[in-house]
Parts: structure tokens; C-alpha cells; sequence
């Protein structure tokens, strides 16, 4: 008895960077949608802000800033690599020519130099830095301090990290499966209670003592993120170290020249054209819920083609839903104009009066956001409702300074590049666009920082702090360069200054997933499923297992769309966009299944994405 109507819209929620890809897709496929946002702008977490009264690269990137792309092969073709989805995204909008050196390390052309190491009140340059820093751990075997801090670091994710990797180029699962395994280990408790350093470290055969395991994480990484899942860190080494063989990681770090809201902007062009209204902006969600869909036919039948009974009715379109028995006419008239379906709809409420119903709902909203919305009708599984509580996210800042020259240039000869302290501001990061121009940046992100470091940071942030956390800002970047660099320089130096804590944003409530251990098991896994009997899709960098990059944000937008396909059973669509959106590197290794009540279902589910790729 099932018969076709034609689809309602697709309803996408949030224009940042996972949303817009969306709707690319979708757009591609010929399937209808439109997208909330509840800003004011699109682009999300992909946010330049542009100085006033700045020359041209007087700019820093708020949100991403950095990607570090596959190298191209001999026939100009990005090869194999985590970010190739990202990669041949920049190509079909005709923004490769955007592309520009980001200096991970500092330039290295002859004269430059790198920027510092500064802990425990001792200052080296990055270059000179083998001999570095021993006084920071004392009372353990010295063999710990012979081999340092990176290179147990990288001991200990590099097995996960080249698992994982084979997975992608071999397509098995055997790194997820061992990742997974592993997955309820912080860093810390894995060094501390499972890990056994590598022979050619020649260290004691045995667990981490504590001491070097706070060393490490105090050495290599953000105050407190050993204390976040070890999934998360293998995960991060696997985008930010080439090291891990076969060739995938061998990648070049790129950014945009004008700032990464390039990438966004040219996005949303493609998609409001040639129709200009797809994107509706200043519509804050307050409301999912499944609903009953009411279709509107819009084709007119001669009355003598029309058989007697609705349920007969037959209705020739290219459309793509089926009517369920137990739908009902709601006009009576023939032919129907209008058909009730029960539970065929998800419901989406803007603000306090405006309420819209889709089909199908992709969310792409960062889930902290999503928890904030009345969801108790959406369908949503148990486990579905304590991801959204529980998954964790990570706090991160950036501080932005303007000063009257780039003086890391002019008097360090620093091009690129970071500096690394322990002190508050943590990471400074030197501007890579805008080097060999005659107005080089003058913006330098004097702070960016991640989990406890930014949370206290983002403490001084609020407006009226303001003055405190500048001078607490200039004190530091004097401390951490030394070399002439005084306070009173900086001082004299300054124009400006902007901040970003995506922890206190509306829109984000935090800066991006961040999972504590456990987390990647199984609340992760509930929401690669849809909620909303199958209607309500989730996406997001945090529904993918590249937190915190663009990619991610990607690669989940292909696996809702996937979902969404599969679910309403358009095969030629599914064809196409295989054939458009390619395969996805993260599912070729999909998530452990499932374990619950609903286990058989989400089996079901991942089979069928599995088939499907
Ligand atoms: N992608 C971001 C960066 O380049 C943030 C990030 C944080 C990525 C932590 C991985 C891990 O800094």
C-alpha cells in the first residue's frame, strides 16, 4: 500500500562549517532543505576577526586557523590523507588559490629564527633545544631525561596511531577495535598502569612513574589534558605528527589568505545561489519534536485518471517519500491536497513563536547547545539524552594583540612558529600570512590555549577584566621573549587587543569535543544513530572522531547525509553521492557496536553504513 509524495525539506540546523557542507550535499542531490542559524553570520567556529582600522593582515582567526592538508601527488592530485575530504572541498569552490603556508614551525629561510622554549624560567630557542630543560624533573632515573619528554610521549600513542592508520589504508578495524579497548584509560592512567616504554627508549621496563608523567603532560601538552581520554591524544598525534609511516601523514599546513572565514563565505555563496533564501539567519532553535507530517500534493490529477480511493491514489512525481499506511486526508478533496502522516515529521521550534516541520532534521549544533534545547519529545534514546550530558568539551581561548609593528620580526627575526611557556598565556603564535608582504600582520595571537589553561584565562575575559588581562598578557610576552623585549616596549607597542573564550559563546559553550576516558565507546556511538524515529540526524566535529578540526565537521555531515539517505531509501540519490562525496576515511573504521537494548537496531545501522561505503 505504499505510495510516493513528494519529500518535505530537510531541515539543517546551524550554518557553521558542518552545516554548510550539508547542505552542499544535499544540494548536489537535488534534495530540498533549509538551514537555522541562529547568528547572524555563517561559519560558526570559522570566525577572522579583522581589526579595526587594520591594514590588510591585521586579522587573526578566532576559531580554526590551521589545516594541515595531504601533499599532492606528480599529477597535481591530493593524495590519501585524513584531510582530503577538506582538501577537495577547497578545490571545488575554487579556493585553492587561497591556500597559503601556515608556518607550524617557524620559517627557516637564512636569518630566521625560531621562536622559544621558555619553562622554569629558562629561555632557548626551538632550534637549540636538545640539551633543554632537564631541571624540570628531578628524583627519577636519569635514563627518563636521556630519552625526553616528546619521545615517550610519541611512544606511547604511536602504536594506536599506526593501527588506526592502517585501518584507513587497509580498510580493517583492528586500530579502532584496540583504540576502543584502550578507550577507558585517561592518558594519564595508561602511562601510569598499562604502558610499557618501547626497548630502543632504554628506559626502566616498567609503568610511567607519576613524577614523569606529570612531566610529560607539563613538557608537551595543555595543564590537565592527560587527565582526558587517551583516544583524544592518539587521535590529536595522528593530525599533528608525521610520524606515524605509510605515508598519510605526510601532510603540508596550510592556511587562508584573508583568514578562514574564506572557506564559509564562499560556501554559503554556492548555496544561496541561484536561490537567494536557504539560509535563515537570527533563528535560535528552542524546540525539537517529532511530529506528524502534513504534505501538501502539489500536482492536479484529471478526475477520470483518478481511482476511487485515496489510498489508491498514485502520484506521479520524482519524488522520494512513501505514504505510510495510517495516513490520513485532511481537506477531502480529490485529488488530496493535503495528507496527514502520522510521526513522518520532526518539528522544529524558532524562538518563542515560529515553528517549522521537516522530514528530516540534520543538527550540526555543538552538543552543549543542543542540551539547551527542549528535546524531551524528540525520540531521543537513553543514551542518546546522557551523551548530550556527558560528552565532554574542551575549553580553549585565543588572545589577539595589535601592536604598532611586528616586532618578533623586526627584532627576533621570528617568521611563523609558535612559543612555548609555562606560563599563563602558555602558546603564542606567530602570524604565517602576510610575511612577505609590505604590510606584514601586526597581530600576533599572543595566547592560545587549551582545557585548564584557558579556563582560567577565560576567567579574565569578561569586559570589565580587561585591563588586567592585558597587562597580565604584555607582562608575559616580555617574560617569554626576553632579548630587549621589556614590558615597557610592549607598552609602547600596543594598539589593541581582542579575545575569544568559546566557552562563554551562546552558540558553542565550548571551544570542541574534548572526551574524557569512556566517552568514545558508547555515548559517542549512540549519536551516530538518528533519534526522532530515524528523523533526527546528528553532526558536528564532535560527532566524528576529529574533534577540533574542519574535517571532522566534514566527515560527519557525509554520515548524517548517509543516515539520512538510508533511511528514506533513495537509492539513485545514494548512488550519486557516492559517486559525488566519495568515501569516508573515518567509517572505514566505524565505531565499535553498540551495546544495549536498542543494540540489534544500531547494528542494523552500522551494517548498512558499512555496505553503503
Ligand atoms: N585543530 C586545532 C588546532 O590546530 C585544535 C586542536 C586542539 C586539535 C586539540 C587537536 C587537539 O590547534
Amino acid at each position: 500500500k505504499l505510495r510516493f509524495f513528494p519529500d518535505k525539506k530537510v531541515g539543517i540546523l546551524g550554518a557553521g562549517v558542518g552545516g554548510l557542507y550539508t547542505a552542499l550535499i544535499l544540494d548536489s542531490l537535488g534534495i530540498e532543505f533549509e538551514i537555522l542559524e541562529a547568528s547572524d553570520r555563517v561559519g560558526g567556529r570559522l570566525s577572522t576577526y579583522n581589526f579595526p582600522d587594520g591594514k590588510k593582515y591585521d586579522y587573526y582567526d578566532a576559531g580554526a586557523m590551521r589545516y594541515p592538508l595531504p601533499k599532492k601527488d606528480e599529477q597535481g592530485q591530493y593524495k590519501n590523507g585524513i584531510m582530503k575530504r577538506l582538501a577537495e572541498l577547497i578545490v571545488s569552490l575554487g579556493l585553492e588559490d587561497k591556500l597559503i603556508t601556515y608556518y607550524f614551525g617557524a620559517r627557516e629561510n637564512p636569518g630566521d629564527e625560531s621562536g622559544f622554549y621558555y619553562f622554569n624560567g629558562i629561555r632557548r630557542r626551538i632550534s637549540d633545544t636538545p640539551e633543554l630543560l632537564e631541571s624540570c624533573v628531578t628524583g627519577v632515573d636519569p635514563s627518563y631525561i636521556k630519552a625526553g619528554t616528546g619521545n615517550i610521549t610519541l611512544d606511547v600513542v604511536k602504536p594506536f596511531a599506526r593501527m588506526l592508520i592502517r585501518d584507513i589504508t587497509r580498510g580493517t578495524r583492528r586500530g579502532w577495535e584496540a583504540m576502543m579497548a584502550n578507550d577507558s584509560y585517561s592518558v594519564r592512567a595508561y602511562m601510569s598502569f598499562k604502558y610499557m616504554p618501547s626497548v630502543h627508549l632504554e628506559l626502566p621496563p616498567e609503568h610511567l612513574p607519576t613524577k614523569v608523567v606529570s612531566w610529560c603532560e607539563h613538557m608537551e601538552q595543555s595543564t590537565k589534558s592527560f587527565d582526558r581520554a587517551l583516544t583524544e591524544e592518539v587521535f590529536e598525534s595522528l593530525a599533528f605528527d608525521a610520524v606515524h609511516n605509510e605515508g598519510l601523514d605526510e601532510v603540508d599546513w596550510k592556511c587562508f589568505d584573508g583568514g578562514s572565514e574564506v572557506l564559509p563565505k564562499k560556501m554559503a555563496e554556492v548555496i544561496n545561489e541561484p536561490r537567494k533564501n536557504r539560509i535563515h539567519f537570527g533563528k535560535r532553535v528552542t524546540a525539537i519534536r517529532q511530529s506528524d507530517l502534513i504534505i501538501e500534493i502539489p500536482v492536479e490529477f484529471p478526475r477520470d485518471k483518478l481511482p476511487s480511493g485515496v489510498n489508491e491514489t498514485e502520484i506521479p512525481s520524482d519524488s522520494t517519500g512513501l505514504i505510510p499506511d495510517g495516513s490520513q486526508i485532511i481537506d477531502g478533496c480529490f485529488p488530496p491536497k493535503k495528507i496527514i502522516i502520522p510521526g513522518a515529521g520532526v518539528e522544529v521550534s524558532v524562538g518563542n513563536d515560529d515553528s517549522r516541520t521537516y522530514s528530516h532534521v540534520i543538527s550540526t549544533l555543538p552538543l552543549p547547545v543542543l542540551r539547551t534545547i527542549d528535546m524531551k519529545d524528540a525520540g531521543m534514546t537513553v543514551q542518546q539524552r546522557n551523551a548530550l550530558r556527558n560528552l565532554q568539551y574542551g575549553p580553549s581561548i585565543k588572545i589577539a594583540v595589535q601592536f604598532e609593528e611586528p616586532w618578533w620580526t623586526t627584532k627576533l627575526n621570528i617568521v611563523g612558529g609558535q612559543t612555548y611557556t609555562d606560563l599563563p598565556i602558555r602558546t603564542i603564535v606567530y602570524p604565517s600570512y602576510g610575511v612577505d608582504s609590505d604590510t606584514p600582520s601586526t597581530v600576533l595571537i599572543a595566547s592560545y590555549c587549551w582545557t585548564t589553561d584557558a579556563e582560567r584565562l577565560g576567567s579574565l575575559a569578561l569586559p570589565e577584566n580587561k585591563a588586567m588581562l592585558e597587562d597580565l598578557v604584555l607582562r608575559n610576552l616580555a617574560e617569554a621573549h626576553g632579548n630587549g623585549i621589556t614590558y615597557k616596549f610592549l607598552r609602547g607597542q600596543f594598539r589593541a587587543m581582542d579575545v575569544k573564550d568559546w566557552s562563554h559563546d551562546v552558540q558553542t559553550m565550548g571551544a570542541f569535543a574534548h572526551f574524557g576516558p569512556g566517552d568514545f565507546q558508547d555515548l559517542f556511538t549512540s549519536l551516530t544513530f538518528p533519534a526522532a524515529n530515524k528523523r533526527l540526524h546528528f553532526a558536528g566535529e564532535a560527532i566524528s572522531t576529529r574533534h577540533a578540526w574542519v574535517v571532522g565537521a566534514l566527515d560527519s555531515a557525509w554520515r548524517a547525509v548517509l543516515e539520512y539517505l538510508l533511511v528514506t531509501g533513495q537509492k539513485d540519490k545514494l548512488a550519486r553521492f557516492k559517486e559525488l562525496w566519495g568515501k569516508n576515511v573515518e567509517w572505514a573504521s566505524p565505531p565499535a557496536q553498540f551495546k544495549d537494548d536498542q543494540a540489534a537496531l544500531i547494528d542494523e545501522h552500522l551494517g548498512l553504513i558499512q555496505r553503503a561505503i
